[in-house]
């Protein structure tokens, strides 16, 4: 709301001043956490279908690997063992240009794999992935300072574990790669990441370069369930 006001103050004045010509492609700097028009609320409400979801997933695996396990420098994030409406939100995100991903915006567009059908299809394929055992994880130097900062600041909506919660859209961040936790957590800390969550931007504000690697570190340390990981070197056979 807040935001909002400030944005239409800056309008007023820069009209006022006379006739400043605003971008016609500026986006408003709305409250972006949840803005991403409908399609998260259509693809919410369709039923996937992983056969469909498979061939669709065929782009994505150039980079998210046929596994859907990333790379372990971070490049690209695991997207294995994520939760459903996590990765719908994300999804939609990307697309409506909600949160930033140059690298894969052009690849993941609708008329390169359709609409909402296409989101629920690919998210229903992503859920019969298993997780990497082996997903990249920090130096190991600063673990007590990252257990506790974990403890203070990340167990109210991450889980005491790191699994996150589907219905609050929390992402599971345990088991993803180190360097790309890093970078998304220096993104939120910093503002950069217009879909986070403003009261995790709250939380974390504070943290220093340090705090944050230590955190980063543990986190990615955190082992998920036995049970959600594949064996080691385990490649999908469904791209064999
Ligand atoms: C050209 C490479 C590329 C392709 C193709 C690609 N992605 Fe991505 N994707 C990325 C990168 C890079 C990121 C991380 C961006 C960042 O650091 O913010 C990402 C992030 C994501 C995220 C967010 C993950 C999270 O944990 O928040 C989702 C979901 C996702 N991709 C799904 C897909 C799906 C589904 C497809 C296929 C339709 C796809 N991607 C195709 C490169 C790609
Ligand atoms: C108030 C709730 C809240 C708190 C506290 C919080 N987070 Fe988050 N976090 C979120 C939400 C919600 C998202 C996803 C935002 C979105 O949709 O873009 C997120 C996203 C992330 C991501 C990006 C995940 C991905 O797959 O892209 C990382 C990493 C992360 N949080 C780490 C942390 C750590 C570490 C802490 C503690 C220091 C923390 N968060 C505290 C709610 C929270």
């Amino acid at each position: 709301m807040k935001v909002v006001l400030k944005s239409a103050l800056v309008v007023a004045m820069a009209l006022s001043v006379g006739g400043v010509a605003l971008a016609a492609d500026k986006k408003p700097a709305m409250p972006a956490w949840k803005m991403q028009g409908d399609e998260l609320e259509i693809a919410m409400s369709l039923k996937g279908d992983a056969k469909e979801g498979r061939d669709i997933y065929e782009v994505c695996a150039a980079c998210h690997l046929p596994e859907g396990w990333g790379l372990s420098d971070g490049t690209f994030p695991q997207l294995a063992g994520q939760h459903h409406n996590v990765l719908v939100k994300q999804l939609a995100d990307i697309r409506a240009q909600n949160r930033d991903n140059p690298t894969m915006y052009p690849f993941a567009l609708p008329s390169q794999i359709g609409g909402p059908q296409a989101v629920a299809d690919v998210v229903e394929y992503i859920a019969t992935l298993p997780m990497t055992p082996e997903n990249g994880v920090g130096p190991g130097t600063d673990l007590a300072l990252g257990e506790q900062l974990y403890k203070d600041n990340c167990v109210r909506c991450h889980g005491a574990n790191g699994e996150g919660n589907n219905e609050k859209y929390f992402p599971r961040i345990h088991g993803q790669h180190f360097e790309y936790i890093k970078r998304q957590f220096r993104e939120i800390r910093d503002g950069k990441r217009r879909n986070a969550n403003p009261d995790m931007v709250k939380q974390v504000k504070g943290f220093s370069d340090r705090d944050l690697e230590a955190v980063s570190d543990y986190t990615s340390r955190i082992k998920p369930p036995a049970d959600r990981l594949g064996p080691p070197g385990w490649q999908n056979p469904d791209f064999q």
